[in-house]
């Protein structure tokens, strides 16, 4: 429903927040799997951090309505009560200085290729890829990474 929210939120700390001067949340579960997966990451000297994480319905709503005015043959935002962020388990990920956060070049930089090679480890999985974007109807998106938990994202 538009109005799901999760009941158990909580903030993502500062420090791996793009742009720290803003709050950013997942479920508890997802935040502690996304703070040790940034930990290790960072132990190999790849600085990741979050761009987006949960957005509420009427946030998405105003989102989808912006991304179609600007483009109204999109295919990366998804409609108010469809976004996988509204569930509160997913995020999208960046360098620090965001230069390729939301860009298809994500993939190649250090940040995406030690998520490809490693996210699964933590319990995420990347939910839209070349291969499935005529099935999810979304284009790529190396940067959005679902947490699903261990065994499924095996
Ligand atoms: N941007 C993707 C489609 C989502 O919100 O799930
Ligand atoms: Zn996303």
């Amino acid at each position: 429903p538009l109005d799901y929210e999760p009941s158990d939120l909580v903030d993502i700390p500062a420090r791996f927040v793009a742009r720290d001067d803003r709050t950013l949340q997942l479920r508890r579960e997802a935040c502690d799997a996304l703070v040790r997966m940034l930990g290790a990451a960072l132990a190999d000297d790849v600085d990741i951090q979050v761009n987006s994480a949960y957005r509420s319905g009427s946030r998405q709503e105003q989102i989808y309505r912006r991304n179609v005015r600007r483009n109204p043959g999109q295919r990366s935002s998804a409609r108010p009560g469809h976004s996988e962020h509204q569930l509160g388990t997913t995020v999208d990920l960046t360098d620090p200085p965001g230069e390729y956060g939301f860009s298809q070049e994500f993939v190649d930089t250090p940040q995406g290729q030690w998520l490809e090679q490693h996210a699964h480890e933590f319990g995420f999985r990347r939910t839209y890829y070349p291969e499935n974007d005529e099935e999810t109807g979304y284009i790529p998106e190396p940067w959005h990474w679902r947490y699903m938990g261990d065994a499924l994202s095996r």
